[in-house]
């Protein structure tokens, strides 16, 4: 039984413009960690997006774990959908410590488990030390392990990763990336991962899917 399910998905940004997303379809089973790979420009962060309903499609469905999110008549509003996102950029909320980034998606949790959570996240991502630092007073490095750790800390049921080690340098990545998979393993996150580098979907990711340039 797919967990995630994407049907002839066809996305453009604008009337008259090219389909950055034609036709695509797939599906995913529970747990499955899938690495998506093309070029750039190729609507890898796209297709992130329209997951985790930021974009709407112009045609097809989505369902994730057997509810329908979007379709011609069904959007679901993104908060409502437990998806959890890594975007390219990290987008930390600026005005937040670290620890009040991680917090944030766990308003539902009482305080003492929020704090709880946050702190395992912290260690997760070798962060400890940082967490009353702001966005703007850490390495690139360090802001992504902070996405990172705020994207899982809610437990979402599907995790969008996009590009989430690209500012890390190769030891620090190793060890996250095998960290990572232990702990999507663990939790049974089902997984869409975005990268430029091979390996990295090769240390995490179960299978591939590749999307190729449309123009
Ligand atoms: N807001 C926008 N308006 C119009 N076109 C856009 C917009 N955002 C992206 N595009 C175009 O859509 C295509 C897909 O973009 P997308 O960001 O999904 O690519 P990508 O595969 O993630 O690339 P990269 O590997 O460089 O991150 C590109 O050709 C891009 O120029
Ligand atoms: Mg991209």
């Amino acid at each position: 039984m797919s967990f995630v399910k994407v049907e002839n998905i066809t996305f453009r940004f604008a009337k008259g413009l090219p389909a950055v997303i034609d036709e695509l379809s797939f599906t995913m089973v529970q747990g499955e960690i899938v690495g998506i790979l093309g070029p750039s420009g190729s609507g890898k962060s796209t297709l992130l997006r329209l997951l985790a309903g930021l974009e709407i499609p112009e045609r097809g469905e989505i369902t994730i774990d057997g509810r329908l999110i979007v379709d011609e008549r069904t959007f679901v509003e993104p908060e409502q959908r437990c998806v959890g996102m890594v975007f390219q950029d990290y987008a930390l909320f600026p005005n937040m410590t670290v620890a009040q980034n991680i917090m944030f998606g766990l308003h539902k949790l009482n305080r003492s488990l929020r704090q709880e959570k946050m702190e395992q996240m912290l260690e997760l991502l070798h962060m400890t030390d940082y967490a009353k630092r702001y966005p703007h007073e850490l390495s690139g490095g360090q802001q992504q392990r902070v996405a990172l750790a705020r994207a899982l800390a809610p437990q979402p049921s599907i995790l969008l990763m996009d590009e989430p080690f690209s500012s890390l340098d190769a030891n620090l990545k190793a060890t996250i990336r095998s960290e990572l998979r232990h702990i999507l393993q663990k939790t049974n996150i089902t997984c869409l991962l975005v990268s430029h580098d091979p390996a990295d979907i090769d240390a995490i990711c179960d299978r591939v899917l590749k999307v190729s340039a449309r123009h």
